[in-house]
C-alpha cells in the first residue's frame, strides 16, 4: 500500500500526527513565518508523531536559524542533533551534572532541561562561540594553564559556568567560586585546577 492509499503524506505528515497535533498544527501550516534577514532556514524537522510542531528563529553563536521543532524537544537536542553544535555535552540529561551548560541571552542554563521552544527569538552561546577566531577566551586559556581538565567531557559546561561566574562578579574567593560552580560535576575530580583557573581568569579580568 502506498503512502497516498494509506492516507499518509510523503512529507511525513501522518493521520496520527494530524490528530495528535490538532488545530495547533493546522494553524502552524497556514502561519506566515518571517525569517530575519540572513537567517538559515533548515529542512523539515524531526517531527515526533504525537508532538506539536513549533517554529523558531534563534541565534546560535552569532548565526541565525529558522526551523521547526517538536514542542517537547530540549535545547540540548536541538543544538547537538539538528544544528550539530556538539560542544554542549549530554552527561545526565536530568539537570544534575552541568555538562550541557550554555548561555541563553548571556545567562547560564542547563540546556537539557530547557525547552528548545523557550529559545525562540533569543541568543545562545556555546563553548564554540567563546573564542575570537584563533584567540581563545581568557577562561579557556586559564583552564589549559591550570590543568583544569582530564578527560574534558565536563569542560565545555564548566567553562560556560565559569565565564558566567566571573561576569556575575561572584568569583571573589574560592568558596564563592565553589558555590557558583556546584552544579557542574567533574567525574575526573579536576576541581582544584578548575577553581584555580577561575580565580586566575577573574584576577586577570579585574587587573
Ligand atoms: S546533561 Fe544537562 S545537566 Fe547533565
Ligand atoms: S575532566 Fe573528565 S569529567 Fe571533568
Amino acid at each position: 500500500m502506498t503512502g497516498e492509499q494509506s492516507g499518509d503524506r510523503e512529507d511525513g505528515v501522518t493521520r496520527r500526527l494530524v490528530i495528535g497535533t490538532g488545530a495547533g498544527l493546522a494553524a502552524a501550516g497556514t502561519m506566515t513565518w518571517h525569517l530575519p534577514a540572513g537567517a538559515q532556514e533548515l529542512e523539515r524537522p524531526f517531527v515526533v508523531e504525537t508532538g506539536n510542531v513549533v517554529r523558531l528563529t534563534l541565534e546560535v553563536n552569532g548565526e541565525v536559524f529558522g526551523l521547526e521543532v517538536d514542542s517537547r524537544a530540549s535545547l540540548l537536542d536541538l543544538l547537538r542533533e539538528r544544528l550539530h553544535v556538539t560542544g554542549p555535552k549530554k552527561g545526565c540529561d536530568h539537570g544534575q551534572c552541568g555538562a550541557c551548560t550554555v548561555h541563553l541571552d548571556g545567562r547560564p542554563v542547563v540546556s537539557c532541561l530547557t525547552l528548545a521552544a523557550k529559545a525562540d527569538g533569543r541568543a545562545i552561546t556555546t563553548i564554540e562561540g567563546l573564542a575570537d577566531g584563533d584567540d581563545l577566551h581568557p577562561m579557556q586559556q586559564a583552564f589549559i594553564d591550570h590543568d583544569a581538565l582530564q578527560c574534558g567531557y565536563c569542560t565545555p559546561g564548566q567553562i560556560m559556568s565559569a565565564v558566567a561566574c566571573v561576569r556575575a562578579g561572584l568569583a571573589t574567593d574560592r568558596a564563592s567560586i565553589r558555590e557558583f560552580m556546584s552544579g557542574n560535576i567533574c567525574r575526573c575530580g579536576a576541581y582544584v585546577g578548575i577553581v584555580a583557573a577561575i580565580e586566575a581568569a577573574a584576577t586577570s579580568e579585574q587587573g
